[in-house]
């Protein structure tokens, strides 16, 4: 199997995506649009490494860092087989995206999709090679969640499915296959209640470590729905109620006004170090 992988995105999932590739012995070209964000995620991949953060591991962070190749330029995905596409949740993004691949990619690259809630079907059809794309939704932090739901869409074939296996269980990523369907399994239902929770702080029902700390106690679950909102990132959940809502024409998917407002104040969640909670 080739060991060479292309990473599309270096924001919260794609830096995760890149290290955890890097770790298990790949060459990985890492694109993104701006210089800064690319010497950004290799600052706090060489951060990660050096706390060895995936199984209290220690690296050779040197080593592992000379495996990823970033750049601002997509003809360095030319040779790739695989690619995995972690950019914003925006369709009009990915279908620039795309686009791009499109012109670049060899015929028989894979495309892996990272989305939160798009149906893959619908980016299968920005392609010329549907069967060849699917969803691949990994979980955040990658570098510390060996799961991810893999979306088949309507066209992706049983070898993209068998090979997007081997691939996975190369970095130790055990898998759900299931069909297509916006926001999946996870988002269809994880977003609900984020969003709820958001609702329940707005109406003034119960405090944020309220919320979280029920989730905790009450059901077992080690993160509450608004320290996860907080690690997905306010604009990522914002964006991806949206598709929901625009998919589903459902109200229960209406972003509550409290998200809203947060991302237009730039409370983002931990990338920008405030959100429900300061970092
Ligand atoms: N954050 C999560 O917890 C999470 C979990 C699973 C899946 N996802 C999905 O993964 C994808 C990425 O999410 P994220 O949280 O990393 O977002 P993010 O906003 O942190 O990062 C997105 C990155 O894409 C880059 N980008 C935008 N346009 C680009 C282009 N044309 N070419 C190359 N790079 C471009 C941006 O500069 C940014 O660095 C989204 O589709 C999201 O729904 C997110």
């Amino acid at each position: 199997m080739d060991k060479c992988i292309g990473v599309i995105g270096a924001g919260t999932m794609g830096r995760g995506v890149a290290q955890r590739f890097a770790i298990y012995g790949y060459e990985v070209v890492l694109v993104d649009i701006k210089e800064e964000i690319l010497n950004e995620a290799i600052k706090e991949i060489r951060q990660n490494l050096r706390v060895g953060n995936m199984f209290q591991a220690k690296y050779n962070v040197e080593e592992i860092l000379g495996r990823i190749h970033t750049t601002l330029d997509y003809k360095d995905l030319q040779h790739m087989e695989y690619i995995v596409e972690n950019t914003s949740e925006i369709m009009e993004i990915k279908e620039k995206v795309y686009e791009e691949l499109e012109k670049v990619c060899k015929e028989s690259c894979i495309y892996m999709v990272d989305t939160s809630c798009i149906p893959i079907s619908s980016i299968g059809s920005l392609t010329m090679r549907p069967e060849q794309v699917i969803g691949v939704h990994f979980m955040n932090p990658v570098t510390m969640k060996n799961f991810a739901e893999v979306i088949r869409g309507k066209s992706t074939s049983d070898n993209t499915v068998n090979i997007t296996r081997e691939i996975l269980k190369t970095v130790d990523i055990e898998i759900e296959v299931i069909n297509d369907s916006a926001g999946f399994v996870s988002n269809r239902i994880s977003h609900l209640y984020m969003n709820e929770a958001a609702s329940l702080v707005h109406e003034g029902i119960a405090r944020v470590e309220q919320i979280d700390n029920i989730f905790k106690k009450a059901f077992g679950h080690k993160m509450g729905p608004l320290e996860t909102a907080d690690l997905i990132g306010i604009d990522t959940v914002v964006n991806s109620l949206d598709i929901l809502y625009k998919e589903y024409r459902d109200k229960k998917f209406q972003a509550c006004q409290l998200l809203t407002k947060m991302v237009s104040k730039g409370e983002l969640g931990r990338k920008s170090r405030k959100g429900f909670y300061s970092y």
